[in-house]
This record gives structure tokens, sequence and C-alpha cells, in this order.
């Protein structure tokens, strides 16, 4: 690769991009400006990974800005990682992941296609991020402390509803490559970094990384060790339910690692205590996202009253000098940002309940996804939040896991959410539940978010955090 083709940043190219992205950047999964239309596009920086007017594929990486009006503010300006793949013509197996033919500007008359779908390019991102350095506006990153990651693995897109693209090489790793992209470190990056350093083995270690290093910081993405044949916590429970099984073996080692990893945290950064004020703001915060959402969803109206009393209960403990400790957290903890490894027992046989030994409780399980909820600012994700937070995560999933299955079985979530919380006391020394009030705030402000996601995006599942309203509403 030549260096001077690496840094350059023809002015023209984004106008020549511009109408191809407008067709084709909503249709994207993890486009988060669904429903609203492009006004416009900015460039944030370009790097010609691979020159594009070479004899075989060219690859440029894109930082673009997508102006778009609102809600959820008057307007947004969110910036995406673009992979730009560019050839004469594509071969006949890489025709879904055409984008277009700009007619003018650098890349005229030929070929632009999503890059991640063809592997010649997939490798060569593997081989940037094996050889530490910068790159035009890129600084790719390696782990001090990992072994050599091999060349020459092929490379796959993941196959998964996600909100950011990911490439499997050769089943050993998983770049994650995040697409809405905010200035600042990624607590996905950060916070597996810092567990990793302080020998936390509970989440897959980064083994390397790449930045933008102008004009802002931007962490675009991040490899890690893939656990080939690992399940989800999801889909485990799932099949829990559909084989009439308890997966309270599982919830119980599920609460045991959340401690862990939360000790781990609290132990590598640092860690705060919520006093009054920052109790106040607290419950203030919850109760506004609350009354935003009883505008938006009416059927929360009704319960309004009852469930800001949660919320009222925090900044009155606070006001009579109850403190509690706050630190980094998961953020967005639920079944599907667990990971058990292959080999780790699986579902248990037909007669076996899962809380005999040998079965996936015992398992080795890993927590993924460090990014929390990407519709909230990185500072507000990255602000030290009291661990109840994550533990409300887990126990609202348990709950949408019992709420798929026919007939709904309350019970098995209840057994669940007990045996999680015994699990995670089991090693912090302190059973969630003797928090009540904060962990009734929590549930509640995570049932409201629910709700309005539910009523948007898919409104069959509406009664899954309505159910959990009526019954946090009762709790008065
Ligand atoms: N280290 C890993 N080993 C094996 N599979 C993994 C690993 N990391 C992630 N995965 C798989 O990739 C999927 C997507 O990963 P991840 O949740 O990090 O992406 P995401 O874009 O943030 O997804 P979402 O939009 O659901 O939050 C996971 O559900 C899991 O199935
Ligand atoms: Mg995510």
């Amino acid at each position: 690769m030549s260096e001077a083709a690496s840094t350059r940043t023809p002015v023209a190219l984004l106008p020549s991009l511009a109408p191809l992205l407008h067709e084709w950047l909503p249709r994207q999964r993890w486009f988060a400006g669904k429903g609203r239309p492009v006004t416009g596009f900015s460039l944030v920086s370009a790097t010609e990974l691979l020159p594009v007017e070479g004899p075989g594929a060219g690859l440029l990486h894109l930082l673009v800005r997508v102006q778009q009006p609102g809600p959820p503010a008057p307007s947004t300006n969110d910036c995406y990682q673009l992979l730009l793949g560019v050839r004469k013509t594509l071969p006949p197996y890489l025709a879904p992941a055409l984008i277009g033919r700009p007619t003018e500007g650098p890349v005229a008359g030929l070929t632009v296609y999503e890059g991640l779908h063809d592997p010649r390019l997939a490798e060569l991102i593997l081989e940037r991020l094996r050889t530490p350095g910068v790159l035009g506006a890129l600084r790719f990153d390696r782990f001090d402390r990992g072994p050599d990651i091999p060349g020459g693995l092929t490379a796959r897109p993941l196959d998964a509803e996600q909100s950011n693209s990911s490439l499997v090489y050769g089943d050993a790793y998983i770049l994650k490559l995040f697409r809405r992209v905010h200035p600042g470190p990624n607590p996905d990056l950060e916070l597996p970094l810092a567990l990793a350093r302080a020998g936390c083995g509970r989440v897959p270690a980064p083994v390397a990384w790449y930045e933008s290093t102008a004009p802002e910081p931007y962490t675009l993405g991040v490899l890690q060790p893939f656990l080939r044949g690992s399940e989800d916590g999801w889909l485990l429970a799932l099949d829990s339910l559909a084989g009439g099984r308890s997966f309270t073996a599982e919830a119980c080692a599920l609460g045991r690692v959340t401690a862990e990893v939360h000790a781990a945290l609290a132990n590598a950064l640092p860690t705060v205590m919520l006093r009054r004020p920052q109790a106040e703001h607290l419950a203030a915060a919850m109760s506004e996202r609350l009354d935003a959402a009883a505008q938006a969803v009416p059927a929360l109206k009704p319960y309004a009253p009852r469930l800001r009393s949660a919320f009222d209960a925090i900044a009155s403990l606070g006001r009579h000098g109850r403190a509690w400790r706050a630190q980094r957290v998961h953020g967005d903890l639920h079944l599907g940002q667990t990971l058990l490894g292959a080999g780790s027992g699986g579902p248990p046989g037909p007669t076996g309940s899962s809380g005999s030994s040998g079965s996936s409780g015992d398992g080795h399980w890993s927590v993924i996804d460090f990014e929390g909820e990407p519709a909230r600012p990185l500072n507000e994700r990255r602000r030290p939040q009291p661990p109840v937070r994550d533990v409300a995560g887990m126990l609202r999933s348990f709950d949408y896991a019992a709420r798929t299955h026919r007939p709904w079985d309350p019970a098995w979530a209840e057994r669940c959410r007990t045996a999680f919380c015994e699990g995670y006391a089991e090693i912090s020394g302190a059973d969630p539940r003797t928090e009540p009030e904060l962990l009734r705030a929590y549930e509640t402000d995570k049932a409201v978010y629910e709700v309005v996601y539910e009523a948007r995006h898919r409104p069959d599942w509406l009664p899954v955090p309505m159910a959990a309203i009526d019954r946090l509403a009762a709790l008065t």
C-alpha cells in the first residue's frame, strides 16, 4: 500500500457518493436514524486502506456525519463508520453488497460496495491490526500482553442481528466494527481492556483495536478471541423453557459471574459514593424519563404516580443520609450479553433439572458487549453507577424470556430472579434485594424504557414490559 495513497482525502469524494448513500444507508440494520429523512452528509475523515486505482479491489475507510431532522433532538448529526470496497466490476458473489456506481468524483465509473463482505478486504483489516501503527486518520493498536495474531485467517461477516458489524476470522477472532460512533473512549474497549489487565477471565480480552486519530478520537473496532461453539444465555433460557426445564442453576451462575465482573471493575476503575445531590439527580432523571414515556405511550399514564414514588423514595433516602457506592458497570446487561462456553454442559438430559452438577450452571460463562445502552450519550454511559443497575437489567431479562413461552410461567422467572440474586450474593457478600428501593427504581426505569421501545418498534411485545409496570406499580 502506498503511504501517499493512504492519506489522501479528496474533497469531491463525498458529494459523488452522497446519492448512493442516500439510498443505501437507511436500509442498513445498524443505521440508527430509520424513519427520518437524511438531509445531508459531511466527511469527518477518509483513509484509503487500499488504493482504489489498483488492478484489484480498493478499500476506503470513511467517517461520515449524517444530517437528519428530529425528533429525538431538533436535528441529529450522527457519525457513522463506513468501509467501502471499490472495484471495476463486482464478482457475482459480491452482488448483494453493491452500493452503486458513482458517475463523477475520484471513483467515477467504478463499483462501490460494502467492503466487509469482501473476504480479501476483511483480511486486509486483520493485517493492519496485526501490525500496530498509524495509517491516514487511523491508529492500530495491540494488547501489550497478548500473543501474536496469526496471519492468513479467512474472514466471514457474522450473521447476526446487531447494531454494529462483526467479522469472524478463522473462528479464532471476532472483530466488532462500531457503526454509529461517538467521540471518546468506547466502553466496549475500555472496560474489557481494564478487566483483561486486572486478570478477570470473564470477558474475552481485547487483542487489538483501532481508533481515529483526528479530528476527534473515535474507537472504531475491537478484535477479541472468538468463543467458538458458545451459546448465548437468551437462547439457552428459551431452550430451557421450551423443554420444561429449570434455569435456576444457570441464573445462579450468571449472578456469580456478574458479581465477579463488578468486583473486578470496582478494583480496576474509580468508584464514587452517591449521596443526596446525586440521589436527587438520579431520581429526577428517572422521573423525567417516565414523564416523557407517559407522553409517548398513554397506557403508562395511570401507573405514573405510583411508579414515580419508586424514584421519590431514592431522593428521600438520599435526603435522610443514605449513600450508595457507584462504579463502572456493564450498562446493558441481559441474557443475550452472556455466552456459555462450548463443552460447558449444555442443556441437561430429559429428566434432569439443570440444578444437577455438571449442568451449564457450572460451565464457563462470559460477558460481552460493554457498550451500554447505545441510545444514551457516551459520557452518561461512562459514569459510575450503582451495580444494581446491571442486576435490574438481568432480572428484566428473565421476565422477557418467561414471557416468550406459552403458557406464560411467571414462577419460572421468579425462580431465576431469586437464583440470580443468591448467586450474586455468594460472591459479593450482599444480596441485591437488600437494597429494595434502589433495585425497584432501576427495574422501573428499565421497564419504562422497554415500554417506549416496544411501543415504537415491536408493539406485539408491549404486554411484556406492561406486565412488569403493573407489578412494579403495585409495590408501593
Ligand atoms: N467473543 C465472542 N465469541 C463468540 N461470539 C461472539 C463474541 N462476541 C460477540 N459474539 C456474537 O456476536 C453477537 C453480536 O455481538 P455484540 O453484542 O457485541 O454486537 P452488537 O452489535 O453490540 O449487538 P447488539 O446490537 O445486539 O447490541 C453476539 O450476540 C454473539 O452471538
Ligand atoms: Mg451492542
